[in-house]
C-alpha cells in the first residue's frame, strides 16, 4: 500500500498539535476517576458513592393499582405476570407470535471426550425454515460414568467451544473487550467431576451483536412482510437470546442422560442480563447465575452509579425493546427495576457476582438488588440472601436461595467465581458425584 510521505509539520501546525495534545490532556485529567469510561451522551458517569444520591425503588409486593401482595398467590397470579409485562412492553420486548419453529438435530457424538470423562454431542438446532434457517450450534458434555440423569450447567456463552476462543482482531469487530473473554469458559473438567453436564451455546449463531442485528437472525424470520425492524415493544437481542435459551432447554428435554428439571442458565455481562431475563420467563430453568450483569440485569438503574440507562441505550439500543428509549435521562419513571428482574426468578435460586474493578457495572448495585429481591423470596418460602450489608471481598454468601460473590478483578467471570458458583450450584442441584 502505498501511504504518502510524511511531512515535516510547518511551525504553525506544530503549536496547534501541541495545543490540541495539551487539551486532551487536561480534559482527561478533569474526568472523575482515571478508570471512568467515557460518557455516550454527554452525561459523564458517577464513580463516587457520595454521590449517588437518594432513589425509591418500585414496590415488588405492591400491584400497579396499589394493592399490597400478601401471598404466592397474588405474586404468582396477579404481580409477577405485571411485572413480566412491564418488562416485555418496557425493557427487552416480547417475543412476537410469528418467532419461529426450533427443531433440533444431533449432528456429531464422542464417547471419548475431554480425555475420556465426558460424552459430547454437538446438535443443531434449526430456527425457521429453508435457506434462510438460521443455525445455532450447542456442545453438550455429560459425565462419561454417571449414576443417572445429570444436572447440566447450560451457558449462553460468547463461544460455544473452548476451540473458540477469538483472537483480538475478532474481539474487536465484535465489540468485545479481549481481556473479558477467556476465563469466561467454566471449569469443564471439575464440572464433569462433580456430576454436572456442560452444555454451550454460541449467541451470537442465534442473533448478531452489532448495531445492524435487526436485519438478521432470528429476529429477521419473524417479520410481517414489509416489516424491517421489530415493533417498539417486540424483543431486543437479550429476549431474543434468552428466548433461544429456552429453545436450547427444550432440546436437553430429549437428551440422554440429561436431567432437564436441573438445569442452571449462566451467562456473563450482557449475556447474564440474557440469563435473568430468560429465567425470569422460563419457569423451567432450575437456577441461574448472572455474571457481572450490571446495568439493565442485576444493578439497579435508579442507582446513579457507574453505567445508566442512557449509556446503554445509547451504545447497545439493538439489545433492548425500542420503547426503551423513552426512559433516558428519566429512570426514575421505569416501571420496574433490577431486583424485580432477579425475584422474577423466585422460587429458582439466582447466583450474582460482581468484581472489585468493574465499577461500570455497579458492584453495590448488585448487591443491593439482591438484598430488595428478598421479599419476593420469602414470600414464596425461600430464604433471602442472609445478610443486607455488602460482603467484604471474596466472602461468598451463598446461605440462601440468592447468592453473591464479590471477586477481586475487573469484568470477568474468574476461576472463584466458577468454584464459587458450583458450590451454590450443588445446593441446590444437588448432583451425585
Ligand atoms: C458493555 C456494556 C455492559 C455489558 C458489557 C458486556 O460494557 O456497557 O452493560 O454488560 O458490555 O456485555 O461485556
Amino acid at each position: 500500500m502505498n501511504l504518502p510521505s510524511a511531512r515535516p509539520l510547518s511551525r504553525r501546525n506544530s503549536v496547534a498539535l501541541l495545543l490540541a495534545i495539551a487539551c486532551v490532556a487536561v480534559l482527561q485529567a478533569a474526568e472523575a476517576p482515571p478508570s471512568a469510561a467515557p460518557t455516550y451522551t454527554g452525561r459523564p458517569r458517577n464513580f463516587d458513592e457520595s454521590k449517588v444520591g437518594p432513589y425509591t425503588l418500585p414496590d415488588p409486593l405492591v400491584l400497579d393499582d396499589g394493592r399490597p401482595v400478601h401471598d404466592a398467590e397474588t405474586w404468582l397470579k396477579q404481580r409477577r405476570p405485571e411485572l413480566i409485562r412491564h418488562y416485555e412492553n418496557e425493557i427487552f420486548g416480547r417475543v412476537p407470535a410469528r418467532a419461529p419453529k426450533v427443531s433440533w438435530a444431533v449432528a456429531e457424538t464422542e464417547a471419548g471426550a475431554l480425555g475420556g470423562k465426558a460424552r459430547r454431542t454437538r446438535a443443531v438446532g434449526t430456527f425457521g425454515e429453508g435457506d434462510r434457517a438460521v443455525k445455532v450450534t450447542m456442545n453438550l458434555y455429560v459425565p462419561a460414568e454417571a449414576p443417572g440423569p445429570v444436572p447440566v450447567i447450560l451457558h449462553l456463552s460468547f463461544f460455544s467451544d473452548s476451540a473458540q476462543l477469538p483472537t483480538d482482531a475478532e474481539n474487536e469487530a465484535a465489540n468485545r473487550p479481549s481481556w473479558a473473554r477467556p476465563t469466561e469458559l467454566g471449569p469443564a473438567p471439575e464440572m464433569l467431576a462433580r456430576g454436572y453436564g456442560y452444555a454451550l451455546l454460541r449467541y451470537t449463531d442465534i442473533q448478531p451483536d452489532v448495531f445492524t442485528s435487526n436485519a438478521a437472525g432470528v429476529q429477521a424470520l419473524a417479520y410481517a412482510p414489509g416489516q424491517i425492524k421489530p415493533a417498539p415493544d417486540e424483543w431486543g437481542a437479550i429476549s431474543v437470546w434468552g428466548w433461544a435459551a429456552s429453545r436450547a432447554l427444550d432440546f436437553l428435554t430429549t437428551a440422554p442422560g440429561v436431567d432437564a428439571s436441573r438445569v442452571a442458565l449462566v451467562g456473563f455481562s450482557r449475556l447474564g442480563k440474557t440469563a435473568l431475563w430468560a429465567g425470569a420467563h422460563e419457569p423451567r430453568f432450575a437456577l441461574v447465575f448472572a455474571a457481572c450483569a450490571g446495568e439493565m440485569g442485576s444493578a439497579l438503574s435508579r442507582r446513579d452509579f457507574g453505567e445508566m440507562v442512557d449509556d446503554i441505550q445509547a451504545r447497545f439500543p439493538w439489545w433492548f425493546a425500542g420503547n426503551l428509549k423513552k426512559y433516558v435521562g428519566h429512570w426514575n419513571d421505569l416501571p420496574v427495576d433490577a431486583h424485580e428482574l432477579i425475584a422474577l426468578n423466585a422460587p429458582h435460586p439466582v447466583f450474582l457476582t460482581a468484581g472489585t474493578k468493574d465499577l461500570g457495572a455497579d458492584p453495590r448495585g448488585m448487591f443491593l438488588a439482591a438484598v430488595a429481591a428478598g421479599p419476593v423470596y420469602r414470600l414464596l418460602g425461600k430464604k433471602d440472601l442472609g445478610v443486607t450489608q455488602m460482603p467484604p471481598v471474596e466472602t461468598p454468601v451463598i446461605t440462601g436461595s440468592l447468592g453473591f460473590y464479590f471477586h477481586a478483578g475487573p469484568h470477568v467471570v474468574s476461576p472463584e467465581d466458577w468454584k464459587v458458583f458450583l458450590a451454590f450450584a450443588d445446593l441446590h442441584l444437588k448432583p451425585a458425584r
